[in-house]
């Protein structure tokens, strides 16, 4: 079973979208150990111990990530279903900046 299907499926998290299932669109990132992964590509199995974070991890409705708050800002919605992916994807690639050295953007 995918890390999708499971984190869709069982843990009845719907925030994280499956678009292509095949791996290029992004809807489906989450973030494994604070880096991007693409769920539909990972078996859950493979994913055994590890800490996922999906978006409905990061942020509330009163307590946003400024990722999010950004988004809000720069009206970078698009029409909306691949924005938990985008946002995972932005937190896991600036966390992955800074530990790869990169400054602070
Ligand atoms: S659903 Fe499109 S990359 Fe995973």
């Amino acid at each position: 079973m995918s890390l999708l299907d499971a984190i869709r499926e069982y843990a009845n998290l719907t925030g994280t979208k499956k678009g292509c299932d095949h791996g290029q669109c992004g809807a489906c990132t989450v973030l494994c150990d604070g880096e991007r992964m693409l769920s539909c590509l990972t078996l859950a199995v493979m994913k055994d111990g590890s800490e996922i974070t999906t978006i409905e991890g990061i942020g509330t409705s009163g307590d946003m990530h400024p990722s999010q708050k950004a988004f809000i800002e720069y009206d970078a919605f698009q029409y909306g279903y691949c924005t938990p992916g985008q946002i995972c994807s932005v937190i896991g690639m600036l966390g992955e900046g800074n530990r790869n050295g990169a400054r602070n953007l």
